[in-house]
């Protein structure tokens, strides 16, 4: 994995704190210590950057969660419009592919009345050249307010976050997490089943390369959730069970009760000229999701995919159809998820929103 430097860094004081330190607790995070909240609704994320899940509170999950709800609500009238960040620049800088996370930044963006500016490979000069952090300090020179990142390299965020004033919105990075992904995830399972405490997630498929599963992982475990990995050994990293859940490598045991199932798709591309299965049809018998395979799980189960998806190989096209089916609704929540993330790292708080 490749990574440009060590992700668990302690949080960076918020510009704008409206709470004092008071006291010190230990951190979820061995060695940091942080304030310890005021009374009370947790009104503001702590950190000016969104790097990752790892290092969340509950109380600030559920705040960016309830927030969403809010702007899920704008979605619905007839100006979907709000003037929340006017005279804010948010650049986009995507050096990784991306249909969803990219389109919803924008139209969250847009949504919120904030300026966007978009770059990608193609449309900058990293081609020719120029490194990560030249890119970004030129990137500062026009004073961006927010830079949402997608990078290949592990780290690239946070790496960031250290050299930039703008607040840095993590948007995947390598193999290490995708928060704005678990977010809506966590948005969309919590809308249909009232609750993330107490759930059984299977997740399936990929594990190794996968952002979503770790930045889920985090998520769903903090929120007391009881979390199933499972995919072919060549698929599973070591040290799954440390972080809490529970590894199967056979995928029927993992589906059977679950309340949720997601689906994660098999990366060719960061496996490198190896293959970690035989051929995709052997894949598909022993870790493909068909609709027989679905009855295991409890009536009411919920199939989610973060897209892209390989229909025929993770899962069967009569499932990601099917009526149990929330992949789309996943999308949709995005737009609203990420509104609440950039409003919240504006300085937004949820109780000037709501009134
Ligand atoms: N889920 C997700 O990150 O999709 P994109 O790669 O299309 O952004």
């Amino acid at each position: 994995m490749e990574v440009v430097e060590e992700t668990a860094r302690p949080a960076r004081g918020r510009r704008k704190s409206s709470t004092a330190p008071r006291a010190v607790a230990a951190s979820a995070l061995a060695g940091v210590v942080r304030p310890e909240p005021p009374p009370g609704p947790r009104t503001a994320l702590r950190d000016r950057h969104l790097l990752g899940i790892r290092g969340l509170e509950p109380d600030e999950i559920t705040l960016v969660l309830d927030t969403a709800r809010v702007m899920a609500e704008i979605a619905t009238r007839p100006v979907r419009k709000v003037p929340t960040l006017r005279a804010k620049t948010v650049v986009n800088f995507f050096m990784e592919p991306s249909t969803r996370t990219r389109s919803s930044f924008e139209i969250a963006e847009k949504r919120l009345s904030a300026d966007t500016l978009n770059f990608s490979p193609s449309s900058s000069s990293v081609t020719k050249g120029e490194s990560l952090l030249d890119t970004a300090r030129n990137l500062e020179a026009m004073s961006p307010d927010m830079i949402v990142i997608r990078h290949k390299a592990s780290g690239a965020p946070h790496f960031l976050a250290r050299h930039c004033r703008s607040a840095i919105i993590n948007a995947g990075d390598g193999w290490h997490e995708h928060p704005t992904q678990a977010l809506l995830d966590a948005y969309t399972i919590r809308e249909r089943k009232g609750r993330l405490s107490g759930l059984t997630v299977a997740i399936v498929g990929d594990l190794m390369h996968s952002r979503v599963l770790r930045s889920n992982l985090f998520l769903l475990k903090t929120m007391g959730a009881t979390v199933r990995l499972c995919g072919p050994p060549t698929l599973v990293p070591a040290g799954l069970e440390a972080l809490g859940a529970e590894v199967h490598l056979r995928l029927e045991p993992a589906l059977e009760g679950a309340d949720v199932v997601m689906m994660l798709r098999v990366q060719r591309e960061r496996q490198k000229g190896t293959s970690a299965f035989p051929t995709a049809r052997e894949y598909f018998s022993i870790f493909g999701l068909t609709r027989e395979r679905v009855r295991l799980a409890k009536k009411d189960v919920i199939i989610m995919h973060p897209g892209p998806m390989n229909r025929g190989v993770e899962i069967d096209s009569a499932v990601a159809d099917g009526p149990a089916s929330v992949i789309l609704e996943q999308v949709t929540n995005g737009v609203a998820v990420r509104m609440a993330v950039l409003y919240l790292l504006a300085g937004g708080s949820l109780g000037e929103l709501a009134s």
